[in-house]
């Protein structure tokens, strides 16, 4: 079974996708880490993203492995790379990354090929619409952009960063901005999928709310 939850960044996917998963004994796929492990070795191997040979040998000699022990840990080429991901430089190139085609149609591909024949849950920006458009559950959650600016805030302080709000707010919203207007596969909700506004919702209250409403179907 495919558990789909998209959405934009500080809605609160990951937190839900990792306990949604835990609670029904699923794999968690986080999508967002893989498109950010793309973008962090772009800027450690100074890859020019212009140059298709450059970014075409990249992609193809890219390894992506979740490991369930302790949550959803991504290696990268073997290696832990989850400290890495959420850094500013990481965070600020990471849009630009995910607009480009080849990059999509690799991860995609990818994304579809892990959960072949497994119970997961995936979480991303296109999972119901486009990895996965008949996924059994299909989540769309959204919140306050101030409170999504306090989350990833939050979240940024736990890994030593001092970011103004008023920053984060402004480049949420250009991510946000590039998210949803890009060309290829732009975050959008599906038109099947049940939207959960979690701007006033306890983590466990979401959670509930979609293992819930999975349990109907299971049980
Ligand atoms: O969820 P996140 O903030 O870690 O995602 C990082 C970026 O990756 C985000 O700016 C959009 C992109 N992304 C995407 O285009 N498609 C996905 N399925 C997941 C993430």
């Amino acid at each position: 079974m495919v558990i789909a939850i998209d959405g934009p960044a500080g809605s609160g996917k990951s937190t839900t996708a990792k306990y949604v998963a835990e609670k029904l004994g699923f794999i968690h796929i986080n999508t967002g880490a893989m498109y950010r492990g793309i973008a962090l070795k772009c800027i450690q191997d100074d890859i020019n993203m212009e140059n298709s040979s450059q970014l075409n040998h990249l992609l193809a000699h890219t390894k992506f492995k979740f490991e369930k022990e302790g949550g959803s840990t991504l290696f990268m080429d073997g290696v832990d790379i989850s400290a890495e991901l959420a850094s500013v430089q990481v965070t600020n190139f990471v849009s630009q990354v995910s607009a480009i085609s080849e990059v999509r149609e690799k991860l995609v591909q990818y994304q579809r090929d892990m959960a072949d024949g497994l119970d997961v849950v995936l979480e991303g920006r296109d999972i119901g619409t486009v990895v996965f458009p008949n996924a059994e559950h299909k989540f769309f959650l959204v919140a306050d952009i101030h409170e999504r600016a306090r989350r990833r805030k939050k979240e940024m302080e736990a890994n030593g960063e001092v970011v103004s709000l008023e920053e984060l707010t402004s480049e949420m919203e250009e991510r946000d901005r590039k998210d949803t207007t890009r060309r290829h596969s732009p975050l959008k909700k599906a038109e099947d999928a049940v939207k959960i506004d979690t701007t006033g919702l306890s983590i466990e209250e979401q959670v509930n709310h979609i293992v819930e409403i999975v349990n109907k179907t299971i049980k």
